[in-house]
Protein backbone atom coordinates (compact mmCIF):
# COMPACT_ATOMS: atom_id res chain seq x y z
CA UNK A 1 0.00 0.00 0.00
CA UNK A 2 1.10 3.12 -0.87
CA UNK A 3 1.24 5.96 1.78
CA UNK A 4 -2.03 8.50 1.20
CA UNK A 5 -1.34 11.35 -0.26
CA UNK A 6 -0.33 14.26 2.23
CA UNK A 7 -0.76 17.96 1.19
CA UNK A 8 2.96 19.60 1.87
CA UNK A 9 2.97 22.63 4.40
CA UNK A 10 3.61 24.49 0.75
CA UNK A 11 3.36 23.39 -2.86
CA UNK A 12 5.39 24.31 -5.29
CA UNK A 13 5.58 24.44 -9.21
CA UNK A 14 8.58 21.84 -9.64
CA UNK A 15 10.07 21.49 -13.48
CA UNK A 16 11.81 18.07 -14.06
CA UNK A 17 13.68 17.81 -17.34
CA UNK A 18 14.27 14.38 -18.61
CA UNK A 19 11.44 11.91 -18.52
CA UNK A 20 13.82 9.09 -17.75
CA UNK A 21 13.77 6.42 -15.22
CA UNK A 22 14.97 8.60 -12.66
CA UNK A 23 12.94 11.65 -14.12
CA UNK A 24 9.71 10.10 -14.09
CA UNK A 25 9.67 8.37 -10.79
CA UNK A 26 11.23 12.17 -9.54
CA UNK A 27 7.80 13.71 -11.41
CA UNK A 28 5.44 10.93 -9.69
CA UNK A 29 6.69 11.31 -6.53
CA UNK A 30 6.55 15.26 -5.71
CA UNK A 31 2.72 14.78 -7.52
CA UNK A 32 1.55 12.45 -5.34
CA UNK A 33 2.82 14.41 -2.02
CA UNK A 34 1.28 17.65 -3.76
CA UNK A 35 3.70 19.23 -5.66
CA UNK A 36 2.49 20.62 -9.25
CA UNK A 37 5.49 18.79 -11.43
CA UNK A 38 5.81 20.16 -14.85
CA UNK A 39 8.20 17.12 -17.18
CA UNK A 40 10.13 18.42 -20.04
CA UNK A 41 10.82 15.63 -22.64
CA UNK A 42 12.69 16.27 -26.07
CA UNK A 43 12.02 12.91 -27.32
CA UNK A 44 8.86 13.06 -29.89
CA UNK A 45 8.08 9.52 -28.84
CA UNK A 46 8.21 9.28 -25.46
CA UNK A 47 5.97 12.30 -25.31
CA UNK A 48 3.65 11.45 -27.29
CA UNK A 49 3.59 8.05 -25.13
CA UNK A 50 3.20 9.99 -22.45
CA UNK A 51 0.77 12.18 -23.26
CA UNK A 52 -1.55 9.41 -24.87
CA UNK A 53 -1.18 8.05 -20.67
CA UNK A 54 1.33 5.73 -21.24
CA UNK A 55 4.24 5.00 -18.93
CA UNK A 56 7.33 4.09 -21.26
CA UNK A 57 9.12 2.79 -18.32
CA UNK A 58 8.58 -1.00 -16.77
CA UNK A 59 8.52 -0.23 -12.87
CA UNK A 60 5.85 -2.13 -10.13
CA UNK A 61 3.12 0.33 -9.34
CA UNK A 62 4.70 3.37 -11.25
CA UNK A 63 1.62 3.16 -13.73
CA UNK A 64 -0.54 3.80 -10.99
CA UNK A 65 1.72 6.67 -9.44
CA UNK A 66 1.60 8.69 -12.38
CA UNK A 67 -1.38 8.72 -13.54
CA UNK A 68 -2.65 9.13 -10.41
CA UNK A 69 -0.38 12.17 -10.62
CA UNK A 70 -1.82 13.02 -14.56
CA UNK A 71 -5.14 12.20 -13.79
CA UNK A 72 -5.38 15.04 -10.75
CA UNK A 73 -3.67 17.58 -12.96
CA UNK A 74 -1.01 17.78 -10.99
CA UNK A 75 2.04 16.53 -14.18
CA UNK A 76 2.33 18.05 -17.32
CA UNK A 77 4.64 17.07 -20.10
CA UNK A 78 6.16 19.91 -22.19
CA UNK A 79 7.96 19.14 -25.72
CA UNK A 80 9.99 22.15 -24.63
CA UNK A 81 12.06 23.00 -21.72
CA UNK A 82 11.52 26.74 -20.97
CA UNK A 83 7.55 25.17 -21.08
CA UNK A 84 8.84 22.95 -18.25
CA UNK A 85 10.13 25.73 -16.47
CA UNK A 86 8.13 28.87 -16.94
CA UNK A 87 6.73 29.53 -13.32
CA UNK A 88 8.92 26.89 -11.82
CA UNK A 89 9.73 27.64 -7.85
CA UNK A 90 12.65 24.95 -8.72
CA UNK A 91 14.10 22.99 -11.72
CA UNK A 92 15.14 19.26 -11.55
CA UNK A 93 17.77 18.04 -13.63
CA UNK A 94 17.26 14.28 -14.46
CA UNK A 95 18.60 13.62 -18.04
CA UNK A 96 21.20 10.14 -18.49
CA UNK A 97 25.01 10.96 -17.50
CA UNK A 98 26.41 8.12 -19.61
CA UNK A 99 30.21 6.97 -19.86
CA UNK A 100 32.10 8.85 -21.75
CA UNK A 101 35.50 7.45 -23.27
CA UNK A 102 37.98 6.21 -20.73
CA UNK A 103 35.46 5.60 -17.75
CA UNK A 104 35.08 9.81 -17.41
CA UNK A 105 30.97 10.32 -17.17
CA UNK A 106 29.63 12.51 -20.33
CA UNK A 107 27.91 15.45 -19.32
CA UNK A 108 26.64 16.83 -22.46
CA UNK A 109 22.73 16.10 -21.70
CA UNK A 110 22.87 17.73 -18.61
CA UNK A 111 25.04 20.86 -21.15
CA UNK A 112 22.24 20.88 -23.68
CA UNK A 113 19.55 20.89 -20.85
CA UNK A 114 21.17 23.70 -19.96
CA UNK A 115 21.21 25.77 -22.57
CA UNK A 116 17.71 25.15 -23.56
CA UNK A 117 16.70 27.04 -20.17
CA UNK A 118 18.95 30.39 -20.08
CA UNK A 119 17.21 33.18 -20.18
CA UNK A 120 13.45 31.38 -19.06
CA UNK A 121 14.16 30.52 -15.27
CA UNK A 122 12.43 32.61 -12.52
CA UNK A 123 15.14 34.14 -10.75
CA UNK A 124 16.72 32.75 -7.91
CA UNK A 125 14.78 29.06 -8.50
CA UNK A 126 17.23 26.44 -7.81
CA UNK A 127 18.43 24.64 -10.84
CA UNK A 128 19.00 20.80 -8.66
CA UNK A 129 21.18 18.18 -10.58
CA UNK A 130 19.47 14.60 -9.95
CA UNK A 131 21.32 12.69 -12.35
CA UNK A 132 24.43 10.79 -11.27
CA UNK A 133 27.02 12.94 -11.87
CA UNK A 134 30.71 12.22 -9.88
CA UNK A 135 32.75 14.80 -7.64
CA UNK A 136 33.94 17.86 -9.05
CA UNK A 137 30.72 17.68 -12.04
CA UNK A 138 29.09 20.56 -9.80
CA UNK A 139 32.29 22.75 -10.58
CA UNK A 140 31.80 22.32 -14.58
CA UNK A 141 27.82 22.61 -14.33
CA UNK A 142 28.91 25.82 -12.25
CA UNK A 143 30.35 27.20 -14.88
CA UNK A 144 28.06 26.02 -17.72
CA UNK A 145 25.66 27.92 -16.36
CA UNK A 146 27.28 31.16 -15.91
CA UNK A 147 28.19 30.95 -19.57
CA UNK A 148 24.26 30.31 -20.51
CA UNK A 149 23.66 33.08 -18.35
CA UNK A 150 22.12 30.96 -15.60
CA UNK A 151 22.71 32.80 -11.98
CA UNK A 152 20.39 30.48 -10.29
CA UNK A 153 21.47 28.59 -7.23
CA UNK A 154 22.74 25.11 -8.38
CA UNK A 155 22.18 22.33 -5.90
CA UNK A 156 23.16 18.66 -6.01
CA UNK A 157 20.61 16.00 -4.80
CA UNK A 158 21.30 12.26 -5.79
CA UNK A 159 19.38 9.77 -6.42
CA UNK A 160 19.13 6.14 -4.85
CA UNK A 161 16.31 4.22 -6.24
CA UNK A 162 16.92 0.71 -6.63
CA UNK A 163 15.33 -0.41 -9.89
CA UNK A 164 12.09 -2.69 -9.63
CA UNK A 165 11.49 -0.47 -6.04
CA UNK A 166 12.03 2.71 -7.51
CA UNK A 167 8.36 3.46 -6.18
CA UNK A 168 9.10 2.50 -2.64
CA UNK A 169 12.41 4.06 -3.48
CA UNK A 170 10.41 7.41 -3.81
CA UNK A 171 7.93 7.28 -1.48
CA UNK A 172 10.20 6.15 1.63
CA UNK A 173 13.43 6.83 0.88
CA UNK A 174 16.17 6.03 3.64
CA UNK A 175 17.70 9.33 3.41
CA UNK A 176 17.22 12.54 1.05
CA UNK A 177 20.87 13.79 0.22
CA UNK A 178 21.00 17.98 -0.61
CA UNK A 179 24.32 19.57 -1.78
CA UNK A 180 24.79 23.23 -2.33
CA UNK A 181 26.54 26.68 -1.47
CA UNK A 182 23.31 28.23 -1.28
CA UNK A 183 21.80 27.51 1.91
CA UNK A 184 18.48 28.73 0.59
CA UNK A 185 18.37 26.84 -2.21
CA UNK A 186 19.59 23.85 -0.03
CA UNK A 187 16.23 24.48 2.44
CA UNK A 188 14.08 24.94 -0.50
CA UNK A 189 14.46 21.25 -1.65
CA UNK A 190 14.41 20.10 1.54
CA UNK A 191 11.20 21.65 2.19
CA UNK A 192 10.02 20.06 -0.95
CA UNK A 193 11.13 16.30 0.09
CA UNK A 194 9.65 16.68 4.22
CA UNK A 195 6.33 15.48 3.57
CA UNK A 196 8.56 11.97 2.42
CA UNK A 197 9.67 12.19 6.44
CA UNK A 198 13.27 10.74 5.09
CA UNK A 199 16.20 11.96 6.94
CA UNK A 200 17.60 14.67 4.99
CA UNK A 201 21.36 15.40 4.61
CA UNK A 202 22.12 18.51 4.14
CA UNK A 203 25.98 19.60 2.72
CA UNK A 204 27.79 20.84 0.03
CA UNK A 205 27.74 19.78 -3.22
CA UNK A 206 31.16 18.05 -3.53
CA UNK A 207 29.78 15.35 -0.50
CA UNK A 208 26.65 15.23 -2.05
CA UNK A 209 28.15 14.09 -5.24
CA UNK A 210 31.05 11.77 -3.87
CA UNK A 211 28.13 10.01 -1.07
CA UNK A 212 26.29 8.46 -4.30
CA UNK A 213 29.22 7.21 -5.96
CA UNK A 214 30.70 5.65 -2.44
CA UNK A 215 27.40 4.51 -1.94
CA UNK A 216 27.19 2.57 -5.23
CA UNK A 217 31.31 1.78 -4.67
CA UNK A 218 30.55 0.13 -1.50
CA UNK A 219 28.03 -2.17 -2.71
CA UNK A 220 29.53 -3.41 -5.68
CA UNK A 221 32.91 -3.67 -3.12
CA UNK A 222 30.91 -5.73 -0.79
CA UNK A 223 29.59 -7.85 -3.52
CA UNK A 224 33.05 -8.35 -5.20
CA UNK A 225 34.57 -9.28 -1.63
CA UNK A 226 31.80 -12.33 -1.33
CA UNK A 227 32.46 -13.19 -4.79
CA UNK A 228 36.61 -14.04 -3.39
CA UNK A 229 35.33 -15.03 -0.60
CA UNK A 230 32.90 -17.96 -2.57
CA UNK A 231 36.20 -18.64 -4.68
CA UNK A 232 38.40 -19.20 -1.76
CA UNK A 233 35.69 -21.01 -0.23
CA UNK A 234 36.43 -23.55 -2.98
CA UNK A 235 40.47 -24.13 -2.58
CA UNK A 236 39.57 -24.54 1.15
CA UNK A 237 36.81 -26.86 1.13
CA UNK A 238 34.18 -24.79 2.99
CA UNK A 239 30.53 -23.73 1.81
CA UNK A 240 29.63 -20.09 1.13
CA UNK A 241 26.91 -20.05 1.95
CA UNK A 242 26.97 -21.42 5.65
CA UNK A 243 30.09 -18.77 5.65
CA UNK A 244 26.95 -16.27 4.57
CA UNK A 245 24.53 -17.22 7.28
CA UNK A 246 27.79 -17.15 10.22
CA UNK A 247 28.48 -13.29 8.54
CA UNK A 248 25.04 -11.87 8.48
CA UNK A 249 24.24 -12.36 12.35
CA UNK A 250 26.44 -9.92 12.87
CA UNK A 251 24.67 -6.91 12.75
CA UNK A 252 28.12 -4.50 11.74
CA UNK A 253 27.96 -6.88 8.71
CA UNK A 254 24.20 -7.71 8.18
CA UNK A 255 23.37 -10.09 4.67
CA UNK A 256 22.42 -7.64 2.13
CA UNK A 257 24.45 -7.25 -0.67
CA UNK A 258 26.27 -10.71 0.04
CA UNK A 259 25.02 -13.03 -2.42
CA UNK A 260 27.65 -14.32 -4.73
CA UNK A 261 27.23 -14.01 -8.39
CA UNK A 262 28.59 -13.68 -11.99
CA UNK A 263 29.45 -10.08 -10.99
CA UNK A 264 27.59 -6.93 -10.26
CA UNK A 265 26.15 -5.19 -13.71
CA UNK A 266 23.47 -2.45 -14.79
CA UNK A 267 23.42 0.94 -15.68
CA UNK A 268 24.88 2.11 -12.54
CA UNK A 269 27.60 0.18 -10.39
CA UNK A 270 30.11 -0.66 -13.21
CA UNK A 271 29.87 2.51 -14.95
CA UNK A 272 30.01 4.54 -11.46
CA UNK A 273 33.21 2.60 -9.69
CA UNK A 274 35.26 3.34 -12.79
CA UNK A 275 33.75 7.09 -12.74
CA UNK A 276 34.90 7.74 -9.05
CA UNK A 277 37.98 5.72 -9.84
CA UNK A 278 38.55 8.48 -12.64
CA UNK A 279 37.53 11.49 -10.22
CA UNK A 280 39.84 10.65 -7.85
CA UNK A 281 42.89 9.83 -10.38
CA UNK A 282 41.81 13.75 -11.81
CA UNK A 283 43.09 14.86 -8.39
CA UNK A 284 46.02 12.57 -8.05
CA UNK A 285 44.68 10.35 -6.09
CA UNK A 286 45.39 6.12 -6.85
CA UNK A 287 41.79 4.48 -5.63
CA UNK A 288 43.88 0.91 -5.67
CA UNK A 289 41.19 -0.76 -3.53
CA UNK A 290 38.54 0.31 -6.38
CA UNK A 291 40.50 -0.62 -8.93
CA UNK A 292 41.22 -4.43 -7.83
CA UNK A 293 36.93 -4.50 -7.34
CA UNK A 294 36.91 -3.83 -11.00
CA UNK A 295 39.54 -6.09 -12.10
CA UNK A 296 38.17 -8.95 -10.01
CA UNK A 297 34.10 -7.93 -11.01
CA UNK A 298 35.51 -8.52 -14.48
CA UNK A 299 37.36 -11.92 -13.74
CA UNK A 300 34.26 -13.41 -12.04
CA UNK A 301 32.36 -14.18 -15.85
CA UNK A 302 35.61 -15.90 -16.51
CA UNK A 303 35.13 -18.12 -13.59
CA UNK A 304 32.05 -18.90 -14.81
CA UNK A 305 32.35 -19.48 -17.59
CA UNK A 306 35.62 -21.61 -16.61
CA UNK A 307 32.92 -23.77 -14.58
CA UNK A 308 31.37 -24.69 -17.82
CA UNK A 309 34.18 -25.71 -19.48
CA UNK A 310 35.39 -27.96 -16.78
CA UNK A 311 32.56 -29.93 -16.83
CA UNK A 312 31.63 -29.96 -20.37
CA UNK A 313 35.05 -30.35 -20.90
CA UNK A 314 35.00 -28.32 -24.13
CA UNK A 315 32.10 -25.98 -25.04
CA UNK A 316 32.77 -26.28 -29.00
CA UNK A 317 29.83 -27.49 -30.46
CA UNK A 318 27.91 -27.42 -27.26
CA UNK A 319 24.65 -25.94 -26.29
CA UNK A 320 23.99 -24.34 -23.27
CA UNK A 321 20.83 -23.64 -21.68
CA UNK A 322 21.14 -19.93 -20.11
CA UNK A 323 18.26 -19.14 -17.67
CA UNK A 324 18.44 -15.40 -17.55
CA UNK A 325 19.18 -12.81 -19.81
CA UNK A 326 18.40 -9.24 -17.80
CA UNK A 327 21.48 -8.15 -15.45
CA UNK A 328 19.10 -8.87 -12.19
CA UNK A 329 15.68 -10.69 -11.30
CA UNK A 330 12.89 -8.60 -11.36
CA UNK A 331 13.53 -6.15 -14.40
CA UNK A 332 14.05 -5.95 -18.52
CA UNK A 333 16.61 -4.04 -17.98
CA UNK A 334 20.03 -5.88 -19.76
CA UNK A 335 22.69 -2.61 -19.88
CA UNK A 336 25.91 -4.20 -18.52
CA UNK A 337 23.76 -7.69 -17.94
CA UNK A 338 26.44 -10.24 -16.70
CA UNK A 339 24.19 -12.79 -18.58
CA UNK A 340 24.62 -10.94 -21.66
CA UNK A 341 28.31 -11.40 -21.24
CA UNK A 342 28.69 -15.12 -19.98
CA UNK A 343 26.80 -15.61 -23.47
CA UNK A 344 29.35 -13.91 -25.14
CA UNK A 345 32.00 -15.48 -23.93
CA UNK A 346 30.29 -18.80 -24.17
CA UNK A 347 29.22 -18.20 -27.66
CA UNK A 348 32.93 -17.11 -28.43
CA UNK A 349 34.41 -20.57 -27.09
CA UNK A 350 32.26 -22.16 -29.90
CA UNK A 351 29.03 -23.28 -28.31
CA UNK A 352 25.20 -22.63 -28.71
CA UNK A 353 22.97 -20.56 -26.24
CA UNK A 354 19.40 -21.05 -25.76
CA UNK A 355 18.32 -18.60 -23.15
CA UNK A 356 15.22 -17.98 -21.12
CA UNK A 357 14.02 -14.66 -19.36
CA UNK A 358 10.49 -13.80 -17.85
CA UNK A 359 11.14 -10.82 -19.35
CA UNK A 360 14.50 -9.66 -21.06
CA UNK A 361 15.39 -10.59 -24.16
CA UNK A 362 18.29 -10.31 -26.64
CA UNK A 363 19.79 -10.63 -30.36
CA UNK A 364 22.91 -12.64 -30.79
CA UNK A 365 24.06 -15.12 -33.70
CA UNK A 366 23.59 -18.21 -32.55
CA UNK A 367 21.50 -17.35 -29.81
CA UNK A 368 18.42 -18.67 -29.51
CA UNK A 369 15.73 -17.80 -27.46
CA UNK A 370 13.24 -20.08 -25.36
CA UNK A 371 9.63 -19.66 -24.17
CA UNK A 372 10.52 -21.22 -20.65
CA UNK A 373 12.92 -22.95 -18.95
CA UNK A 374 12.24 -26.17 -20.05
CA UNK A 375 12.20 -25.30 -23.67
CA UNK A 376 15.74 -24.09 -22.89
CA UNK A 377 16.79 -27.36 -21.48
CA UNK A 378 15.94 -29.53 -24.28
CA UNK A 379 18.64 -31.27 -25.83
CA UNK A 380 21.09 -28.73 -24.12
CA UNK A 381 24.16 -30.03 -22.47
CA UNK A 382 24.91 -27.91 -19.54
CA UNK A 383 22.45 -25.45 -17.95
CA UNK A 384 23.67 -21.83 -16.22
CA UNK A 385 22.20 -19.82 -13.76
CA UNK A 386 22.98 -16.34 -14.72
CA UNK A 387 20.32 -13.78 -13.63
CA UNK A 388 18.56 -13.93 -10.35
CA UNK A 389 14.87 -14.44 -10.94
CA UNK A 390 13.02 -16.07 -7.98
CA UNK A 391 11.35 -18.46 -9.96
CA UNK A 392 14.64 -20.22 -11.35
CA UNK A 393 14.95 -21.46 -7.32
CA UNK A 394 11.78 -23.67 -7.71
CA UNK A 395 12.89 -25.25 -11.14
CA UNK A 396 11.27 -28.88 -11.73
CA UNK A 397 14.59 -30.39 -11.83
CA UNK A 398 12.78 -33.94 -12.89
CA UNK A 399 11.40 -32.46 -15.66
CA UNK A 400 14.52 -30.48 -17.06
CA UNK A 401 16.87 -33.90 -16.06
CA UNK A 402 14.28 -34.98 -18.58
CA UNK A 403 14.78 -32.76 -21.52
CA UNK A 404 18.77 -32.56 -20.91
CA UNK A 405 21.22 -34.06 -22.96
CA UNK A 406 24.08 -33.06 -20.15
CA UNK A 407 23.51 -33.08 -16.47
CA UNK A 408 25.80 -30.01 -16.56
CA UNK A 409 24.28 -27.23 -13.94
CA UNK A 410 26.47 -24.02 -13.30
CA UNK A 411 24.31 -22.19 -10.90
CA UNK A 412 25.85 -18.28 -11.14
CA UNK A 413 23.39 -17.20 -8.57
CA UNK A 414 23.72 -20.10 -6.01
CA UNK A 415 19.64 -20.68 -6.29
CA UNK A 416 19.45 -24.39 -6.05
CA UNK A 417 19.15 -26.21 -3.62
CA UNK A 418 22.36 -28.37 -4.04
CA UNK A 419 21.09 -31.50 -2.92
CA UNK A 420 18.20 -31.76 -4.68
CA UNK A 421 20.12 -30.97 -7.92
CA UNK A 422 21.82 -33.68 -6.92
CA UNK A 423 19.77 -36.00 -5.99
CA UNK A 424 17.98 -35.83 -9.21
CA UNK A 425 21.01 -36.89 -10.93
CA UNK A 426 22.81 -33.54 -11.70
CA UNK A 427 26.17 -32.32 -11.81
CA UNK A 428 25.64 -29.40 -9.44
CA UNK A 429 28.53 -26.56 -9.79
CA UNK A 430 27.23 -23.15 -7.78
CA UNK A 431 29.69 -20.57 -6.38
CA UNK A 432 31.58 -21.02 -3.37
CA UNK A 433 29.91 -24.34 -2.24
C1 LIG B 1 21.91 0.40 -7.92
C2 LIG B 1 21.85 0.81 -6.42
O1 LIG B 1 21.43 -0.30 -5.63
C3 LIG B 1 20.87 1.98 -6.22
O2 LIG B 1 20.88 2.39 -4.86
C4 LIG B 1 21.32 3.14 -7.11
O3 LIG B 1 20.44 4.24 -7.00
C5 LIG B 1 21.33 2.67 -8.55
O4 LIG B 1 22.23 1.56 -8.69
C6 LIG B 1 21.76 3.83 -9.39
O5 LIG B 1 22.89 4.30 -9.24
O6 LIG B 1 20.92 4.38 -10.12
P1 LIG B 1 20.37 -1.13 -9.48
O7 LIG B 1 21.31 -0.81 -10.61
O8 LIG B 1 18.90 -1.10 -9.72
O9 LIG B 1 20.62 -0.10 -8.26
O10 LIG B 1 20.80 -2.58 -9.04
P2 LIG B 1 21.02 -3.44 -7.70
O11 LIG B 1 19.75 -4.05 -7.29
O12 LIG B 1 21.76 -2.69 -6.68
O13 LIG B 1 21.96 -4.59 -8.30
C7 LIG B 1 23.19 -4.26 -8.97
C8 LIG B 1 23.91 -5.50 -9.41
O14 LIG B 1 24.47 -6.20 -8.30
C9 LIG B 1 23.05 -6.53 -10.14
O15 LIG B 1 23.79 -7.05 -11.24
C10 LIG B 1 22.81 -7.59 -9.09
O16 LIG B 1 22.53 -8.88 -9.62
C11 LIG B 1 24.12 -7.57 -8.34
N1 LIG B 1 24.06 -8.09 -6.95
C12 LIG B 1 23.33 -7.42 -6.02
C13 LIG B 1 24.79 -9.22 -6.61
O17 LIG B 1 25.48 -9.84 -7.45
N2 LIG B 1 24.74 -9.64 -5.32
C14 LIG B 1 24.02 -9.01 -4.36
O18 LIG B 1 24.03 -9.46 -3.21
C15 LIG B 1 23.29 -7.87 -4.73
Amino acid sequence: MLPTSEQPAFVRTVAVLGAGYVGLTTAAGFAHIGHTVRVGESAPERLATLEAGGVPISEPGMDDLLRAGVGGGRITFHAANPDAVAGADVVFIAVPTPEGPGGVVDLSSVHTALESIGGFLDQGAPVVVKSSVPPGSAEIIRRAMDEAGIGNPLVINPEFLQEGRAVEGVLRPHRVVIGGADTEAVALVAELHEPLGAPIVRTDAASAELTKYAANSYLATRITFVNSIAHLAEDVGADVEAVLDGLSHDPRIGGHYLRPGPGYGGSCFPKDVRALVRAAEAHGHDLRMLRTVVETNDAQLGRVVGKLSAGLGNLVGKTVAMLGIAFKGGTDDTRSSPAIALADRILAAGATVRAFDPAATVERDGLELAGDEVEAASGADALLIATEWPQFADLDLEAIAAVMRGRLIVDARNMLDRDAAIAAGFDYRGLGR
